[in-house]
């Protein structure tokens, strides 16, 4: 069982750096991660959740599929009753693969708030463009009978009730998460609400500059997941070919130099690129390590540019559980060639 100290250390949020959107809002420039990959129980990420709004987190990253939303309500709850105020939190949640029917995403959008024991969201994000879901816990062999490709009008259907929260004052900003660039630009162009943010892996060995260029050129702000590689990730998600960001020779250097964990050098260099990081963490050390690199001293230009230099192009979240035909390649979920699978 994991000790939480009592006395903890804290950063004061208000020292924590924060990203301006385009409609003006201010989101802290780092979230904690949610997903406790299948081998962390719900009642310890509320526990960690609990700890990590000691010490001075203010954005947390949740979602349904998680499974943890009403142990992570109760924390906040706990939070407003000793006094902390619901606009000084910001709380994303996401619409998992099941839900994008037109009837399914208001109700789905109301169950995460009452789990989560909030009246409205800062964010609320389509989890993957596809309608493909897969048991908790499954295997990278599961698949969904009825997946389906990207069918861009059912998309649109789903985020016209996405657009519907806003309306209603449910959530403040809506965005996208696990899309390419041809999938954007069919977003963009029908969007009535455009999305705020789109969620989508960075790591030093996973860099994805021209998305981020990309993205960064219509206003939407990339928030990136899996920002230390994700060493806890479930074995549907790991390959003999993967390999770790923070185990980089030239990260690990910068870290030593430095006298930092090396997944302190992957959250400065998350933050300095303009992507918000979302790592997980259930140890104290951990979150209080990731939180404090958001403070301290920033990388020189020259570490940056050695950082920039590691892109192994490698997708640790591949996503394969997601295909919708026998024998695909993963690939074929992140349109290599430009254009939307099939076209
Ligand atoms: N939109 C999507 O489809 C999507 C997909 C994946 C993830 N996400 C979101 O992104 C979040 C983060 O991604 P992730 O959990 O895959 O990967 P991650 O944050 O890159 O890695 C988390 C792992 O790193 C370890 N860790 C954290 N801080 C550390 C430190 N300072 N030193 C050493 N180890 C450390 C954690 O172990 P300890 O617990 O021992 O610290 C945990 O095993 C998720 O929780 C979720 O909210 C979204």
């Amino acid at each position: 069982m994991t000790v939480f100290p009592s006395h903890a250390m804290a950063v004061n949020p208000s020292d924590v750096p924060f990203k301006t959107l385009a409609a003006g809002a201010r989101m802290p420039a780092i979230g904690m991660g949610t997903f406790g990959s299948d081998h962390v129980s719900h009642d310890a990420v509320a526990e960690a959740v609990q700890y990590a709004a000691k010490i001075g987190y203010r954005h947390f990253d949740c979602a349904s599929v998680y499974g943890n939303e009403a142990w992570i309500g109760r924390v906040f709850r706990g939070l407003f009753q000793d006094g902390l105020r619901r606009e000084e939190l910001w709380i994303t949640s996401k619409l998992w693969n099941d839900k994008h029917g037109e009837e399914d995403v208001v109700a789905s959008c109301e169950k995460s708030l009452d789990d989560l024991q909030v009246g409205y969201l800062d964010l609320y994000l389509v989890h993957w463009p596809f309608p493909n879901h897969h048991p908790p816990g499954c295997d990278v062999g599961a698949r969904n009978p009825h997946a389906l490709p990207y069918i861009h009008e059912n998309y649109m259907r789903t985020w016209r009730k996405m657009e519907e929260l806003v309306d209603r004052g449910l959530v403040r900003f809506i965005g996208a998460s696990n899309m390419t660039v041809p999938k954007m630009e069919l977003l963009l162009r029908d969007a009535r609400i455009r999305p705020a943010v789109n969620q989508m892996e960075i790591h030093p060995h996973f860099q994805q500059t021209e998305f981020l260029q990309y993205l960064s050129a219509k206003g939407i702000q990339a928030v990136g997941y899996s920002p230390l590689g994700s060493p806890g990730r479930p074995e549907r998600d790991r390959t003999p070919e993967d390999t770790s960001p923070t185990e980089d020779p030239v990260i690990r250097s910068i870290a030593e130099r430095l006298g930092v964990h090396p997944a302190a050098v992957c959250i400065k260099w998350a933050i300095q690129r303009g992507q918000i990081p979302i790592p997980f963490s259930s140890s104290p050390r951990n979150l209080l390590g990731n939180l404090c690199a958001t403070i301290s001293a920033p990388l020189s230009g020259e570490d940056m540019k050695a950082i920039e230099g590691i892109d192994k192009n490698c997708r640790m979240i591949k996503g394969q559980v997601f295909l919708w035909k026998e024998g695909q390649p993963w690939e074929d979920l992140w349109d290599i060639h430009g254009t939307v699978t099939p076209p």
